[in-house]
């Protein structure tokens, strides 16, 4: 199986990478991964000019900036793991944009020809916070369930790590959490 994360945080070293590194490590035992550290690719905002819409069989999106790459990438692999730490009760600004753009994969939406270029595949979102789960991480699990729905994914599951403070106080709870995405998608 090979697998895309794509690390929405700034901070490659933080809360969030470290429980993505631990999901990593287990499942690069038996699979390929491969990392998307999104604050290293160059990924504009959607420009809205629905020009995408017209070519239904690639990415047609006009901005040849990073996105397509990474898209390719999600094209070829059979599961993509979507991390990135709460901000504002919702992803960071680093990876809307990438989130927004998956525009140009999908046509024909809410119509029976309703397709998709990452259909089928396993996606899992993994979120870490400072606050607790209930009544705080409601809208970008929200959005995960709806952008799944929207691009045809296999949602296996939102793995969210309440109450964080640093990395090196993540400890067993994040070592939980990531065998739980591991079994979720190679499970
Ligand atoms: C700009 C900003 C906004 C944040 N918003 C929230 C929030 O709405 N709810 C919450 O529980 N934590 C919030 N946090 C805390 C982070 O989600 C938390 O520290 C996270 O684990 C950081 O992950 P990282 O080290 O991977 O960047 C925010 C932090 C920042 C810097």
């Amino acid at each position: 199986m090979k697998i895309i994360t794509i690390l929405g945080s700034p901070k490659k070293k933080g809360n969030t990478a470290k429980v993505l590194s631990m999901f990593e490590d287990e499942v690069g035992k038996n699979h390929e991964v491969e990392r998307i550290n999104i604050t290293q690719y160059k990924v504009g905002g959607c420009l809205g000019c629905y020009k995408c819409q017209e070519k239904k069989d690639e990415p047609g999106c006009i901005q040849k900036d990073d996105a397509l790459a990474i898209f390719e990438k999600m094209i070829q692999a059979d599961a993509i793991v979507y991390a990135s730490p709460l901000y504002c009760w919702s992803f960071t600004s680093q990876i809307k944009p990438l989130i927004d753009r998956h525009f140009c994969l999908i046509s024909d939406y809410g119509t029976p020809d309703h397709k998709s270029l990452i259909s089928g595949k396993l996606a899992a979102l993994l979120v870490t916070c400072a606050g607790p789960v209930e009544g705080n991480c409601d809208a970008i699990q929200s959005m995960f369930t709806g952008f799944s729905e929207y691009g045809k994914l296999t949602a296996k599951g939102n793995f969210i790590l309440p109450f964080c403070t640093t990395p090196d106080a993540i400890g067993d709870k994040g070592a939980e959490l990531a065998g739980n995405i591991a079994k979720a998608i190679t499970g």
